[in-house]
């Protein structure tokens, strides 16, 4: 029989037939298919470097349920709260919280969004919290306004992708009559540009608007921002009048499974939702029954330490630098925010955009660098934006495992 590894290698209803021996040598065709696949794909911040092989057996032969809330055990033993506490407790340090903070791991930052702005929802019983984010957010934010039919008033973003507070600060002046939820995004999905809280809280402060939420979307850069010298350490944080904070897992901390921790400076609204008897524990997250196996991988990943973090926080900007200064000397349109991992081009044609994962938006693309990127793959996407539409290769599939042909980068420390 032969069959692709675009979809399983045969259909469950002859499974009876065709029996384990396939299926398991189909899964070592896949799993070394992905791991080729990934050096072309440079647009999307999965960060895979880190691995957790010491967590198999708890990964795969253990039902692991954090049902409900991380702080109220329940009936069950089966879970990781305790994990998922530590997680959310040294998170929170690094992002200046005080003691009343609470929290939960997620399936992602978008519902950490949900759950922030649902609570905003509920905080203001009969008073129609108003929403504003720049109109470089990440789509889930409208996704959350439009589920809690809440509304969301864009606010404009500069060219660098960064939230104009002249603009937030005029249009929060028309609605100061109401409660309002800014949504800052430090790390914006196209440009990873940091959108400035400090700022965001003092145009509250001076328009005297005292109901308020702000809640940030770090997705992907909380934590490499929280380990820069604090001379150098943009203003995101609780320290600078955050009242919440979600930054996903399997970005940055390359927990290999989406998930994300979303932190509150005060327990939130959500927090006071009563016991349910089923489970013995409080209802206060936005699903029910949650993974016990996302906490375990979060806590491997922070378990490796600040110290390498922080290399590997540098060695992406690293690459970052050497990706902007070879599409710049090559002659491509480049640019990169400080401290970003990503460099954000013009969009290249068709066929490169076939050969390579660039997430094009219909004028920009961009490279998203990780401490693996590989500087080669670098060096050959800059080959190919230079060269004539006609002779640039097809991406094979399923894609040739490049590192095996041993190329040398270039110009790139080691
Ligand atoms: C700024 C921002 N927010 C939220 C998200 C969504 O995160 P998740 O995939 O963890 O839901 C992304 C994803 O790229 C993002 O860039």
């Amino acid at each position: 029989m032969t069959h692709t590894l675009a979809g399983p290698p045969f259909r469950l209803h002859d499974a009876a037939t065709i029996g384990a021996a396939l299926r398991d040598q189909h899964y070592n065709d896949l799993a070394q298919h992905l791991t080729a696949a990934r050096r072309r794909n440079l647009a999307y911040p999965g960060f895979t470097d880190l691995t957790h092989r010491a967590l198999a057996e708890l990964m795969t032969e253990q039902l692991l349920n954090n049902v409900g809330d991380p702080y109220d055990p329940g009936h069950g033993h089966d879970h990781t709260k305790a994990y998922e506490r530590d997680v959310i407790d040294h998170l929170a340090d690094l992002f200046g919280a005080s003691r009343t903070r609470w929290g939960y791991v997620t399936t992602g930052s978008s519902e950490g969004t949900d759950h922030a702005l649902w609570d905003a929802r509920l905080a203001y019983p009969g008073q129609e919290p108003v929403v504003f984010a720049s109109t470089a957010a990440h789509y889930s934010v409208a996704k959350a306004c439009a589920r809690h039919r809440l509304t969301l008033v864009h606010v404009r973003a500069d060219p660098t992708g960064r939230m104009d507070i002249t603009d937030l600060r005029t249009l929060l002046g028309q609605w100061r009559h109401q409660p309002v939820v800014i949504v800052a995004t430090v790390g914006t999905t196209m440009t990873e540009a940091f959108d400035d809280v400090a700022a965001i809280a003092n145009a509250c402060d001076d328009l005297a608007i005292v109901r308020r939420r702000i809640h940030v979307d770090a997705a992907l850069a909380a934590l490499p921002l929280a380990l820069l010298p604090d001379h150098d350490r943009p203003s995101f944080d609780f320290t600078s009048g955050a009242t919440s904070i979600v930054t996903s897992g399997h970005k940055f901390l390359s927990t290999l499974t989406p998930c994300a921790v979303l932190i509150y400076a005060e327990a939130p609204v959500l927090a006071r939702t009563p016991h349910v008897p089923y489970t013995g524990t409080a209802d206060t997250t936005i699903g029910g029954s949650r993974s016990g196996h996302t906490p375990l991988l979060l806590w491997s990943s922070l378990s490796h330490g600040l110290d390498t973090h922080r290399r590997r926080a540098e060695r992406s900007r690293e690459l970052a630098g050497y990706t902007h200064e070879r599409l710049r000397a090559a002659g491509w349109p480049a640019s990169r925010n400080p401290h970003a991992f990503t460099v954000v081009i013009a969009q290249p044609p068709p066929e490169v955009c076939a050969r390579w994962v660039l997430a094009p938006d219909g004028t920009r693309a961009h490279i998203i660098c990780k401490p693996d990127t590989d500087p080669a793959a670098i060096d050959e996407l800059v080959t190919d934006l230079t060269r004539p539409a006609t002779t640039v290769v097809p991406a094979p599939s399923p894609p040739e495992n490049d590192q095996a042909a041993g190329r040398t980068p270039t110009g790139v420390p080691a």
